[in-house]
């Protein structure tokens, strides 16, 4: 059987060349590039990589590929992250891993962002996927019971221990459920703006180039 994340994650690593600042995304597709990445670099390959997650970071210096934050680089040449759906606008949602915060913030200050999916990820409409809002763990129920007498159904996520999940930052996870989101800019504007949303998982305006796994093991490029 065809491994969808393993060659479209092996793909997007041609878009990589010798002296580029890397953003390195989070999830079970990305990982796969950054294994590809960690045996470029073996073999002679000079990059920086930039990680969006604590779990990308520790790949990746188990790979010996060498790593600055954000805050000591100028900027970033490209950046291969997951998605968990895109529609046919290259408007996505992201943050199935928890990790949106840090990837809206990397992909934000990238010349490029390339995102590797198997083909199921491409959607017509987004929403069949909880929508995630990192929330400041001050006064959440506020913010649930805000969006619940808006007609906005969301659940806190949590561990399969059942403790609350803390993302990286320290925060928790709303997602939203049981909602198409047929108007994704508007959305933005609602989500954006409420105070103690520290960020949505729409990524609206980033990504540039899609390289989509298939199960007849094809890899499609598709690009803005
Ligand atoms: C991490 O928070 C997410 O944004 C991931 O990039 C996304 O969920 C895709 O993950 P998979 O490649 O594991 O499906």
């Amino acid at each position: 059987m065809i491994n969808q994340k393993k060659i479209a994650g092996e793909k997007a690593c041609e878009w990589i060349k010798d002296g580029m600042v890397v953003g390195l995304g989070t999830g079970s597709t990305v990982y796969y590039t950054i294994e590809k990445l960690g045996e470029m670099v073996q073999k002679g390959l000079n990059i920086t990589g930039v990680a969006t997650s604590i779990e990308t970071e520790q790949q990746a210096r188990t790979l010996g590929i060498p790593l600055k934050s954000l805050n000591d680089v100028t900027k970033i040449d490209v950046t291969i992250d997951g998605a968990d759906e895109i529609n046919q606008a290259f408007q996505g949602i992201k943050g199935g891993g928890g990790a949106l915060l840090r990837e809206k913030m990397v992909a934000q200050a990238s010349s490029k962002n390339i995102w590797v999916v198997g083909e199921e990820k491409l959607v017509t409409e987004l929403g069949k996927f909880p929508l995630p809002l990192e929330v400041i763990p001050f006064g959440w129920k506020q913010i649930k019971r805000m969006l619940e007498n808006d007609g906005v159904e969301t659940t806190l996520r949590k561990q399969s221990s059942g403790e609350i999940y803390e993302t990286n930052n320290g925060n928790y996870i709303l997602d939203i459920i049981n909602q198409t989101f047929t108007n994704p800019e508007a959305w933005h504007e609602k989500l954006a703006g409420i105070p103690g949303v520290l960020e949505h998982g729409l990524f609206l305006h980033y990504v540039d180039i899609i390289i989509c796994g298939k199960a007849s093991g094809e890899i499609e490029i598709i690009k803005k």
